[in-house]
């Protein structure tokens, strides 16, 4: 690597290569193998140096003097390839549940098949930025747009070989995450932090979109072969199955991710006899990371995948044979992974949906559609979710919080570890603190995320922000509150009861005051106003080397049915009409909640049928603009789009408000819209036999699938 002409290009001011770190040259979250700056660079993309200069232009233009040789090595890129030469990133897992060799064996009927699933990009509206500030005594002020505020301090921290005390890190807001900033945003805040270092002076880093997308990890793609045995009703007796994912050059979170998508193999089905045998496959292509679903959407697909093929081979409804497959309340109610499901309201919910939705009558007019349109042709499917709450990392279902109550005007101040990406959780948990003090929500102020209000934090993820962090904020409240209370019990000799906070008035038995001069008698009766909080998530336990416990604090629950219009001859498809009933508890701000659901019933739904990426047979990805890579638009959207909170919802468990998280699960019910496709497929044989579809469902794949079913006709 030659970079003379580099450093003299013009308003240069520094460069900074792997010699420039003097601590530990990676950020790789749990294991090793994210180098800043490689010693031998192993995917096409990977950054090995970085330039400041004055401007931004001047920095750009003297990237590309740098002159880099390469020795070519022989890449491996896809699952396939990694496969046979046992490519992985951490060693194969295998679970089981009775004996699924046996149970198939001796099913009337079997099926085998393969499927696959589609990366995706995260395309968050804001892309990877970083700005870093030197401080007095060589600390460091880090704005970062992160998930994860805690693990970019330490990673930092380790690349300076500084204590974590000099790095302080904050995060106001970003412009979306969805699990691409959970590990990916460390590499651009640690060469930031490295710029800033050298040059002594404040530095930005913000990457331009295509380097944003090649640089950084996806969602992984999965692969799957299975063997199924079921009874004549459609009921799954065995199941036989290898999942391998693309984790790209590290393990990064792929053990966790893979995890999930082992967790969720049974989406809302009752699985006797399970053999899962799971390959985290490692490729020459850019470490493969979080993206909502976490896994467990890829899992879910792969049921879902066969149970339709299941229905088909037997000439029934889908919707009867799922049905007929979920877990039960009394009975059949016990997980692969040994988990009670003591929470289960997936019938109602779907035996609702079925009907709101007209399902069955709407089925049978697409059928007379189909039977006298040659060229379009139309298809309908509903899907279940259920999706588990909870980090199955244990140590990490833990959050902190820091709250001040001012004593001059009795605003309130709220710190969290929870990041703002869009999710709504700074709103949330402001009504939540509002709510406790018996105040206007315009009262609280959720304040910027930052490493030295808060520490120790957890990703924003998991679906687990508002869950983990506004119980945390309640908990410091209800200490602040202990204090008042002694206090007035002190001062007024009041014995029994505690203070009802409500309209800005707090009641005590017999006496009575405005919030504001509560505050401010307590203030000069030397009370003290503020309070750190802490929640722990109860009840979850999680033994992963035998695949046993319980992950989860609850479960979500939701369905959707689609129904979708196909082009037969260019395979072009759109969504005429979603109808989606969704499980969010006692629901906070059923607003947000309803956003969360469409949107990521939109962003599953592009995975499934539009986002497609590409690499070359070198490893070169050849997706990394919105010119080759199509995100849905808002043209999209189903024409029809009926989205229903469940009514009856409301957690059993101890959960804030009684209330379910709607981060993650809605992306799920995207699966409606692809099975729905395939069944639009299957018209063109007049249901005859099963389409072969991969997802994502383009419109090329949409027209070799209708070109191979033609020629079993
Ligand atoms: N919604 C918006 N608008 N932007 C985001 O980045 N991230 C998703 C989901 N919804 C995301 C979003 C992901 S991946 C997760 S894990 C959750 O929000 C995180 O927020 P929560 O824990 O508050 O649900
Ligand atoms: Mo979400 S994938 O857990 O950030």
């Amino acid at each position: 690597m030659n970079l003379e002409k580099v450093i003299k290009s013009e308003g240069v001011t520094a460069v900074v290569t792997s010699s420039d770190i003097t601590g530990r040259n990676d950020v790789g979250p749990v294991y090793d193998g994210d180098p800043i700056f490689p010693k031998k660079a192993e995917y096409y993309g990977q950054p090995l140096f970085a330039v400041a200069a004055k401007t931004t232009e001047q920095a750009r233009k003297a990237v590309l003097k740098a002159k880099i040789t390469y020795k070519t090595l022989k890449p491996v890129t896809t699952i396939k390839e990694a496969l046979k030469k046992k490519s992985y990133v951490l060693k194969e897992k295998i679970i089981k549940k009775g004996d699924a060799t046996k149970a198939i064996e001796n099913s009337v009927n079997r099926l085998n098949g393969s499927f696959t699933t589609g990366s995706q990009e995260h395309f968050a509206l804001e892309g990877q930025t970083a700005f870093v500030i030197p401080q007095e005594d060589n600390d460091y002020k880090v704005f970062s747009s992160t998930q994860h505020p805690s693990e970019t301090q330490q990673v930092i921290a380790k690349m300076l070989n500084q204590k974590s005390n000099t790095i302080t890190v904050e995060t106001r807001r970003i412009g979306g995450g969805f699990g691409g900033k959970e590990t990916q945003s460390f590499i651009f805040a640690a060469i930031c932090t490295l710029l800033a270092k050298k040059t002594k002076h404040p530095v930005k880093l913000r990457m331009d979109r295509d380097d944003d997308i090649i640089i950084t990890g996806k969602r992984h793609d999965f692969y799957s072969e299975y063997k199924v045995g079921f009874d004549e009703l459609g009921v799954i007796k065995g199941l036989k199955i290898k999942l391998a994912s693309r984790c790209g050059i590290s393990p990064d979170l792929s053990e966790a991710i893979n995890e999930r998508a082992l967790l969720h193999i049974d989406n809302a089905y009752f699985l006797e006899n399970l053999l899962v045998e799971n390959y985290l496959c490692k490729t020459n292509t850019a470490s493969n990371t979080a993206f909502r679903g976490f896994g467990g959407n890829q899992g879910m697909m792969a049921i879902e995948n066969i149970i339709d093929h299941i229905a088909n081979s037997l000439k029934k409804d889908p919707a009867e044979i799922r049905r007929r497959n979920f877990y039960q309340k009394k009975k059949k109610n016990i997980t692969h992974y040994n988990m009670k499901i003591e929470d289960n309201v997936m019938h109602e919910i779907y035996d609702q949906l079925i009907k709101s939705s007209n399902y069955k009558s709407r089925q049978l007019s697409i059928k007379k559609f189909n039977e006298k349109n040659t060229y379009i042709k139309k298809g309908i499917a509903i899907t279940p979710v259920k999706f588990g709450i909870s980090f199955t990392t244990w140590h990490l279902n833990q959050a902190g919080a820091l709250v001040h109550i001012y004593s001059n005007d009795g605003s309130v101040h709220v710190n969290t570890g929870a990041i703002e990406m869009g999710q709504g959780t700074h709103t949330k948990i402001a009504q939540l603190v509002a709510n406790e003090l018996g105040l206007n929500f315009s009262r609280v102020k959720v304040s910027a995320t930052r490493t030295d209000k808060v520490p120790n934090t957890s990703a924003s993820a998991a679906s687990s922000t508002t869950d983990l962090n506004g119980a945390a904020a309640l908990n410091a409240i209800s200490k602040i509150k202990m204090n008042l209370s002694a206090y007035i019990k002190r001062k007024y000799k009041i014995k029994n009861g505690e203070g009802i906070y409500e309209n800005g008035i707090v009641k005590f038995k017999g006496k009575s005051f405005k919030f504001n001069s509560l505050i401010k008698e307590a203030y000069l009766n030397r009370v003290s106003l503020s309070s750190s909080g802490f929640y722990a998530t109860p009840k979850i336990h999680f033994d992963k080397k035998n695949f046993k416990g319980r992950p989860f604090l609850y479960f979500c629950y939701g369905a959707a049915v689609s129904e979708v219009m196909i082009d037969t001859l260019t395979g072009e498809n759109k969504i005429i009409r979603t109808d989606i009933l969704h499980d969010a508890g006692k629901a906070i701000n059923p607003a947000i909640e309803i956003g969360q659901i469409e949107g990521g019933f939109v962003q599953g739904a592009g995975w499934l049928t539009m986002e497609e990426v590409n690499w070359k047979s070198n490893g070169q990805i050849t997706t990394h603009s919105p010119s080759t890579y199509k995100i849905p638009a808002a043209s999209d959207m189903p024409e029809k789009f009926n989205v229903e909170i469940f009514k009856k919802g409301k957690n059993v468990e101890q959960v804030i408000n009684k209330s379910k998280t709607t981060g993650e699960p809605p992306l799920m019910l995207a699966m409606s819209v692809f099975y729905a496709i395939k069944n639009a497929i299957a018209s063109v044989g007049n249901y005859a036999f099963y389409p072969n579809l991969n997802a994502p469902a383009t419109p090329e794949k949409i027209l070799m699938s209708i070109d191979k079913l033609k020629r079993k006709i």
